[in-house]
């Protein structure tokens, strides 16, 4: 066995790149790290990259044995390998060198469930369990990103100066990881944080969609555009990424690279996760459900290159070439439906993280997870700190579009982001993220909807009762006899 003053603070599983960069985050920030991996060229990879990147304290081993057993006691292991099949067995790899008390972490996009059932397993020989979701991707891993711990809480505080260094940090709000809850928490809002991030790109692909084929920007334009808007209130990392992706060149052949790649949208599943949730737990979600929606219409190509055949003739085409627009008028509109849509969309994340937390007891804080939002992941953006003040100055809120602040705002903006769906739709350009989230907000701000009559037609055909607008109880009419006497 090791001596004990050799021995490392922390172990990682799991060196693809992501792994690779978190691990030399962590010993960059002054933890000495043990590093294993099932092929060993990429140990021996991460330890080059250490000497390369300032001689950092990471450690190599080519067997998991004398990896385990180089960590200090109770050791900690995060794993960042593909979730699913091989976490079970990397943790039966690992766990038959540890001992009690020692705490296995996985830092991967797992199914909640996957990480309770590991969680209550581990629990049986005596070892601890996180799961830990981490965004930011290969760079936040390296350069600190957003992490999203829930499972033991005496884990937690095993690891808690290590994430709080290794996170992003935010000035005036701290670093970008907090303890989130019991069980699967952390990968819970992982999920939804990953289906949020699925919205945040289909409404900025919308924007660019409406842009360029209504208003005929050039990528130069858009580039310009994009950059102009990450420095107001959409500023975000994806608004950034995406002013920098319209000023690429094709390295193959003329003109932009954007241009060249195929319209087709892969995905790994966290999204889908996310509608499936927030089905399950009956939060509407129309507009994380819209984007995950248009991968799958954009999986189709064959199909649509097909059908766009079909209506060629039918005048769609037309319609756009017909469109007169005051590019100013509509950059300024298409911004504002931008983020009113945004509001949205995270309005729905949101009560989707409530509605389970309410169901597995979590306790979760909405505006803490705003908090470690703003830096590090995906989704980091300045508009999160605005999410966060609305759940401090109420954690009950029903839901964001109702905290005075951003109804304001929303009221402010609507007018121009009905402009925007209006002109898309009568361009024949699809805006589904743009448009169900304007229904979204016109459904929820309606006291009176026309459920009255599904109610009504349910009661006809299934006698499955309604209530009264005037009187309690639970009522049903005989429909069809009434119908019947008025029809003869
Ligand atoms: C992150 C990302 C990361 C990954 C997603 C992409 O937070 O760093 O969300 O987890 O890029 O899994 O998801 P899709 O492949 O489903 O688009």
């Amino acid at each position: 066995m090791a001596e004990e003053s050799k021995l490392t603070r922390i172990g990682l599983a799991g060196l693809a790149v992501m792994g690779q960069n978190l691990a030399l985050n962590i010993a960059e920030k002054g933890f000495p790290i043990s590093v294993y991996n099932r092929s060993t060229i990429k140990v021996d990879e991460t330890v080059e990259r250490a000497k390369k990147e300032g001689d950092l304290p990471v450690f190599g081993f080519h067997d998991p044995e004398s990896f385990v057993k180089s960590i200090q006691k109770p050791r900690m292991i995060i794993m960042l390998v593909k979730a699913g099949a091989p976490v079970d067995q990397t943790i039966k790899t690992l766990s038959q060198y540890m001992e009690k008390g020692d705490c296995i972490i996985d830092g991967g996009n797992e199914w909640y469930e996957n990480t309770e059932r590991r969680e209550k397993a581990m629990a049986e020989i005596g070892l601890l369990y996180l799961g830990m979701g981490v965004s930011g991707g290969e760079e936040g891993a390296r350069n600190g990103p957003s992490m999203m711990p829930g499972g033991s809480i005496e884990a937690y505080k095993y690891i808690e100066d290590i994430v709080l260094k290794v996170a992003a940090q935010v000035p005036d709000s701290g670093p970008c990881v907090t303890y989130i809850g019991e069980g699967g928490s952390g990968n819970f809002v992982k999920m939804v944080h990953n289906g949020i991030e699925y919205g945040d790109m289909q409404l900025i692909s919308e924007a660019y969609d409406v842009l360029k084929s209504v208003g005929k920007l050039s990528n130069e334009e858009l580039h310009q555009v994009f950059s102009e808007w990450n420095k107001g209130e959409l500023q975000s990392f994806l608004i950034e990424i995406t002013a920098d992706i319209f000023a690429i060149k094709d390295d193959k052949a003329d003109g932009y690279l954007v241009d060249k790649v195929l319209d087709k949208t892969g995905m790994k599943g966290t999204g889908k996760w996310t509608v499936q949730q927030a089905a399950d737990l009956s939060i509407a979600a129309p507009t994380i459900a819209a984007s995950l929606d248009s991968r799958f219409l954009s999986g189709l190509k064959d199909e649509r290159v097909e059908a766009a055949k079909v209506f060629k003739s039918s005048g769609v085409d037309d319609i756009l070439a017909d469109q007169t627009v005051d590019k100013e008028k509509l950059i300024n509109d298409v911004r504002q439906a931008l983020y009113a849509a945004k509001i949205c969309s995270y309005a729905q994340g949101m009560n989707l993280i409530r509605a389970k937390s309410v169901e597995k007891d979590w306790g979760l804080k909405l505006g803490e997870l705003a908090r470690i939002w703003k830096g590090g992941c995906i989704i980091r953006a300045i508009f999160l700190d605005r999410i966060k003040q609305a759940y401090d100055r109420n954690p009950e809120l029903a839901n964001l579009l109702v905290d005075p602040e951003f109804a304001k705002e929303m009221v402010e903006r609507q007018s121009a982001w009905r402009r925007v769906v209006c002109l898309a739709i009568n361009a024949g350009i699809s805006t589904p993220g743009m448009s169900t989230s304007l229904a979204y907000f016109d459904t929820y701000r309606r006291e009176r909807l026309p459920a009255n009559l599904v109610q009504a037609q349910r009661d006809y055909f299934g006698a499955h009762t309604y209530e009264r607008t005037d009187m309690p109880g639970s009522f049903h009419t005989e429909w069809f006899k009434l119908a019947k006497q008025i029809n003869n």
